[in-house]
């Protein structure tokens, strides 16, 4: 491609063709003044940190075993980690979640934070049952600042309707708690940083059930590797230390990646009757 056809053409330098040809370009978001190069600290990734959850009996595939990945200069893993650090600290002081989301709204050690418009907490009853963590919010939600309110946040309304709940009983949340850039999925480093809030979310909300939303939720939370379609459909053990008592948890596929596969509503909703059905077990007397 040359010169020319990457820059905008100087014959028409109007703000309306400038505009197009940075939307033409992906550029769908002002978020500063100065042009400022975000991405060079993010990529890297660290160990997840916290408990390693007990997977229930029900057997999974062995994990296959992750590509190598290079490792991060030593002066980044450096930061991470005391990012990582920084973070259990904080959230470890919360007592409720309104003083979590004003640690969240202090805490400076996500890169994530310097792109996104603002903080996605969560969503919901602070007191509920049931608690669903997806992977990361969106255009959509770093607009509202609200979990899930995308197309696929109306897609998951619709399936938690389908079992006889709405996003008020339910908890809401994500893995971080900003809009990785371009929505890309977020990397090992951010999920880890944000890890030690989510945990500390958990134990505050203290679910019965907890729903991890597609993969890097899922890998994240509960120390799996496999594939989603592989670890759906089975129960497993979400525990931390603070916690008096493991929270059962159900992986489901992503709502994202079944509006672009539908075929895959038809195992998803097994998943939910078996959360329901779960649901019910705990609120029926013994
Ligand atoms: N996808 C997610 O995983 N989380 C959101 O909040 C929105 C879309």
């Amino acid at each position: 491609m040359s010169p020319a056809e990457t820059t905008p053409q100087t014959r028409d330098l109007s703000p309306e063709h400038v505009l197009r040809w940075y939307l033409d370009a992906g550029v769908d978001e002002a978020v500063g003044e100065t042009p400022e190069n975000r991405l060079k600290d993010l990529s890297q990734p660290v160990s997840i940190t916290g408990p390693a959850p007990t997977p229930a009996a029900i057997p999974v595939a062995a994990p296959k075993p992750a590509a190598p990945k290079p490792a991060a200069p030593p002066s980044q893993r450096a930061g991470q980690e005391q990012a990582v650090r920084s973070a259990v600290e904080l959230a470890s002081k919360a007592q409720s979640l309104d003083e979590l989301r004003a640690a969240l709204e202090d805490f400076e050690g996500c890169a994530l934070k310097k792109t996104a418009i603002q903080l996605v907490f969560g969503d919901g009853d602070p007191d509920a049952t049931v608690m669903l963590v997806g992977e990361a919010p969106g255009a959509d939600e770093d607009r509202q600042g609200v979990p899930f309110v995308g197309a696929s946040g109306k897609l998951l309304d619709k399936m938690l309707a389908s079992i006889e709940l709405d996003r008020a009983q339910v908890f809401i949340s994500n893995t971080v708690f900003w809009r990785p850039p371009g929505n890309r999925t977020p990397n090992a480093g951010e999920i880890a940083i944000c890890m030690p809030f989510v945990e500390r979310m958990i134990e505050l909300v203290d679910p019965e059930i907890l729903v991890t939303v597609g993969g890097p939720a899922t890998h994240s939370l509960l120390a799996q590797q496999g594939s989603i379609s592989r670890l759906r459909g089975h129960w497993f053990n979400f525990e931390t230390p603070q916690m008096s008592r493991p929270v059962q948890a159900a992986p489901i596929y992503h709502p994202a990646y079944l509006l672009k596969s539908p075929a895959m509503k038809a195992p998803t909703w097994g998943d939910l009757l078996a959360i329901r059905a779960k649901l019910d077990s705990l609120r029926s007397p013994s």
